[in-house]
């Protein structure tokens, strides 16, 4: 009888939705607030120099995550290809994170040293010149483009407001750093860089 008011009134019935499905929403993200242990940065955790940092934001620009995730599951099939499954203190210095969830290349997220430098300027200049069945887009302006670096220090500023510990020295350096290098140098900088964190773990090979 109860359950016949709450059916036959549309506003009662959504609010009561609402607190249903927040419910849900609740019980997944609070015990990351509260739990501190899950964000704390795994010991081996370095922030990304001034080039790496350039790189991912070229990552970003060029729409990898819609191909490639960077989130190892803890799926045996996963940890037996790509190393260790991925935990969230290594992801503590990600603002934003690029988990993704679309897999149609392999995830990326243990890649760093899996492939020489030259390996990746070949891949991205052209994917099928390494692969040939490889479906993914050559990637030709990245080695065109230099980069100035000129936002690179206010990047590292914002960051270090969010928690990731950039030193004055860091923030100085990074414009020099960064002056002159191809976006596909700062790219191919970064894709080295994904995993080696973990390496100790069994993450990157
Ligand atoms: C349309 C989907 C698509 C996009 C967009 C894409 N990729 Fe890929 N990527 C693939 C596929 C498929 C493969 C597997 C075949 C190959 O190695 O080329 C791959 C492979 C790779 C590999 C080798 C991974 C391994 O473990 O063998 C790297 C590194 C990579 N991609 C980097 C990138 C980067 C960096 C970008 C953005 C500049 C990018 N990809 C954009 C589909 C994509």
């Amino acid at each position: 009888m109860k359950h016949e008011v709450l059916e036959k009134n549309v506003g009662l019935m959504m609010a009561f939705i609402l607190v249903a499905v927040s419910f849900g929403g609740m019980v997944q993200i609070f015990p990351l607030l509260f739990e501190g242990e899950l964000s704390k940065p795994i010991e081996t955790l370095k922030p990304l120099t001034a080039v790496q940092l350039e790189g991912r934001d070229i990552y970003i620009r060029e729409g990898c995550a819609v191909c490639h995730t960077q989130m190892v599951r803890p799926l045996q099939h996963e940890t037996a290809r790509y190393g260790h499954y991925s935990v969230a203190g290594e992801d503590a210095y990600e603002h934003p994170f690029l988990w993704g969830s679309k897999r149609t290349g392999p995830d990326l997220a243990r890649v760093g040293g899996r492939y020489s430098d030259a390996w990746h300027v070949a891949h991205l200049m052209n994917p099928r010149s390494v692969v040939p069945v490889s479906n993914m887009p050559a990637y030709p302006w990245l080695f065109e483009n230099e980069l100035d670096g000129e936002d690179t220090a206010a990047k590292m500023k914002t960051l270090r407001i969010l928690g990731v510990p950039y030193t004055d020295a860091d923030v100085e350096g990074a414009q020099a750093a960064v002056q002159g290098t191809t976006e596909a140098q700062a790219l191919i900088a970064y894709l080295q860089s994904l995993g080696q964190d973990m390496k100790g773990f069994g993450g990157a090979r």
